[in-house]
Formats: C-alpha cells, structure tokens, sequence
C-alpha cells in the first residue's frame, strides 16, 4: 500500500515501569520474532528506586535510556536510535506528550507513536465525552495529533477497563465496585446486568504487540479491543463458582453513583476519577457493534474464568482462602 508505514522494529517506550508499562514491556521482550532494539526511557529517580529492575531488563537485552522527560535534548538525543514510541506514562503526565509528538514528527526515523491510552473510549459520545473530566488531557493530545501531526503513523489502543484491577478490592472508595475474595463480599454497580468489556492487563501487551505487527494505511488509527465483556452477575456466578461458597452482594444503583461521583469532585477527592470512570463503564460507554481483535490479526487472549482463577489463587497463595 502507498502509505503504508514500514513495520515498527526499533521501538522505544516511555513509562515501562509504570502499572501498564510493565505489562507492555514484557509483551514487547517476548515477542517473536523479537524487536530489532527494544528501549526505555526513565526518570533518573525510577532508575535509583527500581534499580533492581532496571538491571534485570538490561540482562534481558532493554536499552536503559535515563533522562528527564520535559528536557528536549535528552528526548532529541534518544529518538534517533529508534522508528517508533510508544507512551505509557501515567494520568499525571499525559501533557508531557504534546512536545514529545511534536519532537517526533520533526525526526525523520520515527515513523509510529502510540499515545498513552489504554482505557476508556474518550471519544465514545459525540455530545457527553468532551465534558467528562478524566478525558481532558488525553482530549488535548488528541488535538494536537489532529492540528500539528501529518506524518507519523498513530494508533490509540483503546482498551477499557482492565479487569484485573476492576474485580478487585477498592478500598478507597467501595460503593464504585469492589470485590473481596477473603471475606466473600463485593459491591456491585448498576442493577448487576450491565455488560462492560474488559482488557486483562497482560493483552494490553498482547494485543499492543500485535496492532505493532499489523501495518496500517491511515494515518491515525483506533483500535477498540478487550479480552471479553462481563456483567457483575457473571464476575459473581464465576467467582462462586471458583470459591465454592455464595457471597454477600451489595449494590450501587447509577443513581447513587452518579451522586457519589458529583461529591468525590465536589469536595477534590483523588476517587472522583475511579467514580467518574465506573459510572461511564456501567452506562455501558464501553460497548461497540463490533471489537477491533481481527483487525489485527485476533491475537489469543485471556477469559473471564481465567482472571477470577488468578484472583483467587493470589489469595489461596496468600492464605487468606
Ligand atoms: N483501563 C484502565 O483500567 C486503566 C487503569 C490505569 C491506567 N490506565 C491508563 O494507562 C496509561 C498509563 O497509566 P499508568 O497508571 O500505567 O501510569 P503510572 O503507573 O501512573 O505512570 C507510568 C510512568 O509514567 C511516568 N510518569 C508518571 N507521572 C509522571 C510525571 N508527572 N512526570 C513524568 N513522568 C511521569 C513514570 O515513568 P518513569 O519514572 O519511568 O519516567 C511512571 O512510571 C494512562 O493513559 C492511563 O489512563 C488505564
């Protein structure tokens, strides 16, 4: 195809000791054939605190590039050793990639960037997602890739919630959903029935690797994937099934979410993301006609039998079952 970009092969990442970064990561070392140069850059401070880690990746063959972020001659510097960046930096810093876009689209070599995404569809509803808070940033970067950036390749991996972390505790804030394996309790949000489609963790790396490997003609390109779609009902059927025993079950209407939600913000509470997210999920502003799996090449990935089997075997390990 005439636009199409050359395949990624040097890839450089930003945020790889993050909670996703991690994940991406390890899908990015394990992939076959493996990655022609495979790097990170990091935070002089993650380089001392993750020290061990980071030592641990460079035996696994990760250029370990240290540097700050926000200084323009370490980015320079490092992008001309590689083709493609992909972002996985946290909530906090998702304004630091307007420069490193801009960086990337005037250095000839970097033909892909992957924007930190890997959640929520920001551009679900034409008429309700602009005003959504937890959207903002990630609607700047969006912006700014429409206005300024012609040349790169770009991909939003948009993922949904990771289940991992969604039939989970959430102790901060237990009416937004929360799931106690010890005690055999769990909070469930809406009237139970609404549908919500799940990345695990470990297929956003998967399914990451392989949007890398599938070549595009477009210039920007979204890719809506998961690892499958589940109702409370169904997490609770399967995590009875699993503990062998019936659970105390709560809920939380959408109504008294959405009140939750407008305190959370009312009174500055660092939840009112987590409440703001799980209200979008349950008014099911993760659901799509169709996911994006075959468009690049439907890479196996994880069930929900299987995420509850992990969950409950972290406790069964920890003795608390
Ligand atoms: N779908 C979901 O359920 C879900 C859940 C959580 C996150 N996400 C999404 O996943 C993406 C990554 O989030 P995360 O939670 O994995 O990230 P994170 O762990 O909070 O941070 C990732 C890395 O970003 C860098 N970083 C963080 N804050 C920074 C700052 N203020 N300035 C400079 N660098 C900073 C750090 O890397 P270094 O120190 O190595 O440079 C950090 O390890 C985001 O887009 C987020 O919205 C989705």
């Amino acid at each position: 195809m005439a636009n199409e970009a050359p395949i990624p092969n040097k890839i450089l990442l930003f945020g790889a000791t993050g909670l996703i970064g991690e994940y991406i990561l390890q899908a990015l070392i394990e992939a076959k054939p493996k990655f022609e140069k495979l790097g990170i850059f990091t935070s002089p401070r993650t380089a001392k605190d993750k020290a061990d880690a980071i030592e641990k990746l460079k035996a696994q063959g990760v250029d370990v590039v240290v540097g700050d972020v926000t200084n323009e001659d370490d980015v320079k510097q490092t992008y001309q050793d590689y083709d493609t960046i992909i972002s996985a930096l946290g909530r906090g810093a998702i304004p630091l990639q307007i420069p490193l876009l801009t960086l990337a689209e005037s250095t000839p070599n970097i033909h892909t960037f992957y924007p930190s995404e890997y959640g929520t569809d920001i551009e679900y509803s034409p008429t309700t997602s602009p005003h959504e808070p937890p959207h903002q940033f990630k609607l700047k970067v969006r912006a700014h890739i429409r206005d300024n950036i012609h040349r790169l390749k770009i991909t939003y991996l948009v993922t949904g919630p990771y289940s991992d972390l969604y039939i989970g505790k959430l102790p901060n804030a237990p009416d937004a959903g929360t799931w106690d394996i010890a005690n055999k309790t769990a909070t469930l949000l809406g009237t139970g029935d609404e549908k919500v489609s799940f990345t695990t963790m470990h297929d956003v790396g998967v399914l990451l690797v392989a949007a890398l490997r599938t070549p595009t003609s477009s210039q920007v390109r979204t890719l809506k994937v998961n690892s499958f779609t589940a109702t409370p009902h169904q997490i609770l059927t399967e995590y009875e099934k699993q503990t062998g025993a019936k659970w105390d079950v709560s809920y939380t209407s959408l109504d008294a979410l959405r009140a939750a939600e407008r305190k959370a913000w009312e009174e500055g509470k660092l939840t009112a993301t987590a409440y703001t997210l799980r209200r979008i999920w349950t008014e099911g502003g993760t659901l799509y006609e169709e996911r994006d799996n075959g468009r690049v090449g439907e890479p196996g990935v994880e069930t929900l039998e299987e995420q509850v089997g992990a969950a409950v075997g972290r406790e069964r390990g920890d003795g608390k079952l």
